[in-house]
């Protein structure tokens, strides 16, 4: 049984840079034909030549594969209309991050003050620049998405023409506010697909899955499938794959992040079978994305098979969701 997607992108990728870079790309410049790329370095992407220098390091990272790497700046408060204007050709989205609530979003946003980002917010509308948020806040771990919500609203009644995109995410709240605001859409991943916080600490603490947002309730994987699995207009496919290596991971102080690059599709289309839905993956993981964000991907044809593969416990040092463990699906004429 084979399975044909075509030119599938994942719209919320962690590539990194240096040697973790050079490890993880192919992953992902394998099985899509595009991804939306994370700008949470250390220091994050926030001027043009730094965004042009990472994407020629991505572009030799994955080498001679097909893949186009859809750049994405780090939400500053200060971007002038001037400052996006020119970027605009470069960028596919701003990542707005609130400060200290993931890896690397030291200098985000202290306050979403919409009302004092609303130059910013009035020029990224005009320009039709999306913006792409992290939805935390800094209140319980539990409670932070759902507490986010009035945020959202607010941004996105305040800003009726901007483009909004709730990452990543992981409560039945925000899969209702899709119906609520025309200008809201969301990434859902692989894991919060697949996961509830159980999974990370019911049993036996699970680093490998810790990751922000933290996975939620029963009723809340539930209301994100129900959304994937039946192709929801807007929503999309956003890995949020997020390396780190093993020891930090393994330790105490353990860092947020799935490294889910290397088994997105397989297990996706593993999950979607399951659910008799494998029809409705090509839109969950492709044409939704092309419609929100107005892109032409290249022309990739990715073809998966029905063939058992167990997935390798670490590529170099670093240990992917579902390692050692068996998956039904594999995308044909992979690297390893
Ligand atoms: C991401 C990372 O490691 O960069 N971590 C994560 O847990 N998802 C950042 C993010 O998207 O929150
Ligand atoms: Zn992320």
């Amino acid at each position: 049984m084979r399975l044909i997607l075509n030119s599938p992108l994942d719209m919320h990728l962690h590539l990194r840079d240096g040697d973790m870079l050079k490890n993880v790309a192919k992953f992902s410049a394998k099985d899509f034909a595009g991804a939306l790329i994370m700008p949470n370095l250390l220091p994050p992407i926030t001027d043009i030549k730094s965004l042009l220098a990472y994407k020629k390091r991505i572009f030799e990272a994955v080498r001679e594969e097909n893949f186009t790497p859809h750049m994405t700046l780090f939400f500053k408060s200060d971007y002038t209309a001037d400052f996006l204007e020119k970027a605009k050709p470069y960028i596919a989205a701003i990542k707005l991050y609130p400060n200290g609530v993931t890896t690397n979003s030291e200098g985000g946003i202290e306050q979403i003050d919409t009302k004092r980002l609303s130059p910013v917010f009035e020029a990224m509308s005009e320009l039709d620049i999306p913006l792409c948020v992290h939805g935390e806040t800094n209140g319980f771990v539990m409670d932070r998405e759902r507490e986010f919500c009035a945020i959202y609203e607010q941004l996105a009644a305040s800003f009726p023409k901007l483009t909004i995109i709730m990452e990543h995410i992981t409560t039945k709240e925000c899969v209702k506010l899709l119906e609520k605001h025309e200008n809201l859409h969301a990434t859902i991943t692989l894991h919060h697909l697949l996961i509830t916080l159980d999974d990370v600490m019911g049993g036996l603490l699970n680093p490998h899955l810790f990751c922000k947002p933290i996975a939620k309730r029963y009723e809340d994987k539930e209301a994100l499938l129900e959304a994937a699995l039946n192709a929801h207009k807007k929503v999309m496919f956003g890995s949020d794959s997020a390396p780190h290596l093993v020891s930090k991971k393994e330790c105490c102080g353990c860092a947020a992040g799935i490294f889910s690059a290397p088994i997105a599709l397989s297990a996706l289309a593993e999950l979607f079978e399951k659910h008799g839905k494998l029809t409705n993956l090509q839109t969950f993981v492709s044409d939704n994305a092309r419609d929100i964000y107005k892109l032409i991907p290249i022309n990739k044809p990715i073809v998966l098979e029905k063939k058992e593969w167990i997935v390798p416990a670490k590529f170099d040092d670093v240990v992917p969701m579902f390692a050692s463990q068996t998956l039904k699906w594999k995308v044909k004429s992979r690297l390893n």
